[in-house]
């Protein structure tokens, strides 16, 4: 079955056709973040002028890409897919719409995704992971980890009470002046730097929470402390970095042995950490099975989106009438 993805939820305007889930047919991304840095962040409204304006060169390339390599034509496509939320509504509208009207034009179904089991699929591209596991979901506005007992059969078992990993990077990144887009500044920075520099704090809570409030305190209070100074910015990154993935590591690992499942699996963003990455896969030597999604899968695109259209879509009675939605 061959699914086209559209992924428009923030500053990525993606499409992608994937096989049965796992396999990539053609796969474009073009990222705004040329745009937004003049910004220091994302502004909605720009970006949603952005998808507007890139959306049908980034559907046109991945159609071309499919023809080229693959000889796949658009009448070949079983189903058009799009990202329905959670995200920017602004933003949202214009992929949602894409895949509608695309759907319309060459009478093919439309399925709606939801950009969070999206980023859980993103292990299922090029790879062979099955059900059940555990899967730690980091991104921009999210920080949960969920117990995927089936593909459409999910549950969260824990998840962040405050800021989401992925904004905490960026946060803690702005406040040592690097900016947009900081996460990745900062975990470059860190592997230059001493993680047993500072000693910084780890929230105490429940076993189903995350907190990274205190963390981020911490970190302002370390920057004012070096005010006239001059920021040992590689040594704090690191102690930060070393810090934050410790503790996503350590209650990851503490709820996979509660429920008694072997496979630990991550997403999202920050799943392209470099110290996660390390991190998880150390889990390997305690007799853990661990998959991370390949780089170019971790942050957003459309090749997990349309993934996501065949493992484990929005189920409506009418799809054409689904709406976008900005929390979920
Ligand atoms: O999943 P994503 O692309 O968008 C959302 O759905 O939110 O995640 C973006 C987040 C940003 O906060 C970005 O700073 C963070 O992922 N990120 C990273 C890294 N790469 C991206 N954070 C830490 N280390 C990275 N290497
Ligand atoms: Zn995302």
């Amino acid at each position: 079955m061959l699914i086209f993805g559209i992924e428009t939820s923030c500053d990525e305007t993606a499409c992608a056709i994937i096989k049965d889930g796992r396999e990539v047919i053609s796969n474009v991304v073009a990222s705004q973040i040329k745009t937004h840095e003049i910004f220091g962040g994302v502004v909605p409204e720009v970006a949603a002028r952005e998808h507007l304006d890139t959306i049908n060169v980034v559907i046109n390339e991945t159609f071309d890409i499919a023809k080229k390599e693959f000889n796949i034509n658009p009448d070949d496509i079983d189903a058009f897919s799009s990202t329905a939320g959670p995200g920017l509504v602004g933003c949202l509208l214009v992929g949602l719409n894409a895949a509608k009207a695309l759907s319309l034009s060459y009478n093919k179904p439309f399925i709606g995704v939801n950009h969070l089991k999206a980023h859980v699929c993103a292990n299922f591209l090029e790879s062979d992971l099955k059900p059940p596991f555990i899967c730690l979901l980091v991104s921009g506005g999210h920080t949960q980890v969920i117990k995927i007992d089936d593909y459409d059969k999910q549950e969260i078992i824990a998840s962040t009470i405050d800021d989401a990993t992925g904004e905490v990077y960026d946060k803690a990144a702005r406040l040592m002046g690097l900016t947009y887009p900081g996460g990745i500044k900062l975990d470059k920075i860190a592997q230059t730097g001493n993680k047993y520099a500072f000693k910084l704090p780890e929230a105490k809570v429940k076993e189903n929470e995350f907190s990274f409030s205190g963390l981020k305190t911490a970190v302002l209070r370390l920057v004012q402390s070096y005010r006239g100074k001059e920021l040992p910015v590689n040594d704090i990154s690191a102690s930060f970095q070393e810090t934050i993935t410790t503790t996503l590591i350590n209650k990851t690992k503490f709820l996979a042995d509660k429920y008694n499942i072997k496979t630990i699996a991550l997403s999202g963003g920050v799943a392209a950490n470099s110290r996660l990455r390390e991190k998880l896969f150390e889990l390997q030597s305690e007799g853990y099975n661990t998959f991370a999604p390949k780089m170019k899968f971790c942050t957003d695109n459309a090749a997990m989106v349309a993934s996501c259209a065949y493992f484990c879509p929005i189920k409506t009675d009418d799809s054409l009438i689904l709406e976008a939605f900005s929390r979920g």
